[in-house]
């Protein structure tokens, strides 16, 4: 069986976690904080502040920004749940708009008819690792007419003056838009390591601040790091030295705190990540889009433009001309044939929670239409030439055999 996407773990991995696990100290400490410097560094945001999960930092932020009751949040219907569960967990209500048809990501003509006098973010995802057109909405929060309908509640909605863009980069850690990674394209972006994203922790995220003026980042990120140890004045790492043990409780925060045992894995990720991991990434997709350009039921998904490039998280492979049974079927028998694949996504209205809140898909064409022709296919650095090319014969013949 062609697996759907193991994480990479070799030696290197093994023996830093190894290192971790005899060093006495295993959750948060120095390896977390040498990782925050390292992601700073990597995309060039303000600073880093390492969490549990990609859906932890979402919310962490989302709170942050004072995000509740009365409050519309903007995002794509095309997304994994993460996104929209947090805003229902902060007591404030998703707005799903559609997306574009020709890269899964959110329509920003679509965000603009949405915004109302109660929103207060919009979290674009970088679907499947392809930048959001950032230029299009990093302005629209700024256009004269938009700000004036902005109604600040907390202080730091006040000094932000305009709608937040908190961008959800689940997928997209490397990619770049007009020369920039994402981390540094909005004010706040949050990365996952979940086990499937390209660059893994086992489980795990980072927030990416880059607040504008007059934004103090590095004090954001102290408060954020209180915010996400239970409200806790100092962490376990800086108790244990010696005579200081007195803390306090500012507030009842949340237990989000990525360990150091997770945080050696990114670590020696990090490093190698954009001469070997994306490169390697990028190889696969380029033979696969070789391969299937020779057919003309298959819809190669955007992934480089002069302005962007992807992270090559996920291939998003579309046959044209199918329905969603057919869809089905096809996956049935590519299973069949030992390669596994998969549906990225599902859209949100779609599932019975959103459903049985009143979310109707039929409001959501082209995420539908994307949706229902769409075979997720693998990409993991340890497929080989050879396993893209039984990938390709697996969807081919199983392509052939339904339509
Ligand atoms: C688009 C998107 N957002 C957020 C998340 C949440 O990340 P995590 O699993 O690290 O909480 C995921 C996870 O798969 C995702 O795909």
């Amino acid at each position: 069986m062609i697996p759907f996407s193991p994480p990479r773990m070799d030696q290197k991995i093994i023996d830093e976690v190894i290192d971790t696990l005899k060093s006495g100290w295993i959750t948060t400490g120095p390896k977390t904080k040498l990782f925050e410097k390292k992601l700073t560094a990597y995309a060039r945001h303000k600073t880093t502040l390492c969490v549990s999960s990609g859906s932890a930092g979402l919310e962490l932020m989302l709170r942050w920004f004072g995000v509740g009751k009365g409050d519309e949040v903007i995002l794509p219907a095309y997304t994994y749940c993460a996104t929209a569960n947090v805003i229902i967990h902060c007591g404030a209500k998703p707005v799903f708009v559609d997306v574009n048809e020709n890269d899964f990501n959110i329509s920003v003509k679509e965000i603009e008819k949405a915004i109302t006098k109660k929103t207060k973010v919009i979290m674009p995802v970088d679907l499947a690792g392809f930048p959001c057109d950032y230029d299009e909405i990093n302005s629209l929060v700024k256009k004269e007419n938009i700000r004036k309908l902005f109604i600040p509640k907390t202080n730091e909605q006040k000094s932000l003056g305009r709608i937040l863009v908190l961008s959800d980069a689940a997928h997209s850690i490397g990619a770049k838009y007009k020369g920039n990674k994402t981390g540094s394209l909005t004010d706040i972006t949050v990365y996952s390591f979940h086990a499937v994203k390209n660059l893994t922790t086992a489980e795990g995220g980072a927030i990416c601040l880059n607040l504008p003026k007059p934004f103090n980042n590095a004090e954001i990120y102290k408060d954020l790091n209180i915010k996400s140890l239970h409200g806790q004045t100092k962490d376990a790492y800086s108790k244990v030295k010696i005579g200081n043990w007195r803390y306090d409780i500012v507030e009842a925060g949340y237990k989000y705190n990525m360990t150091d045992v997770q945080a050696s894995m990114g670590l020696v990720e990090i490093d190698r990540y954009d001469n070997d991991m994306i490169v390697k990434r990028k190889q696969i997709f380029d033979q696969y889009a070789a391969e299937f350009s020779k057919y003309k039921w298959a819809k190669i998904p955007v992934y480089e433009t002069p302005e962007k490039s992807s992270s090559y998280h996920a291939f998003l492979l579309r046959i044209n001309g199918i329905d969603e049974e057919k869809r089905d079927k096809i996956i049935q028998s590519i299973f069949d044939k030992k390669v596994a694949v998969n549906v990225h996504f599902i859209p949100l209205p779609m599932m019975s929670f959103y459903k049985n809140l009143g979310y109707d898909i039929k409001n959501y064409p082209v995420s539908y239409k994307n949706y229902s022709c769409e075979i997720s296919i693998p990409v993991y650095y340890n497929l080989s030439k050879e396993n893209v090319q039984t990938v390709v014969e697996a969807v081919v013949e199983s392509v052939e055999e339904n339509i």
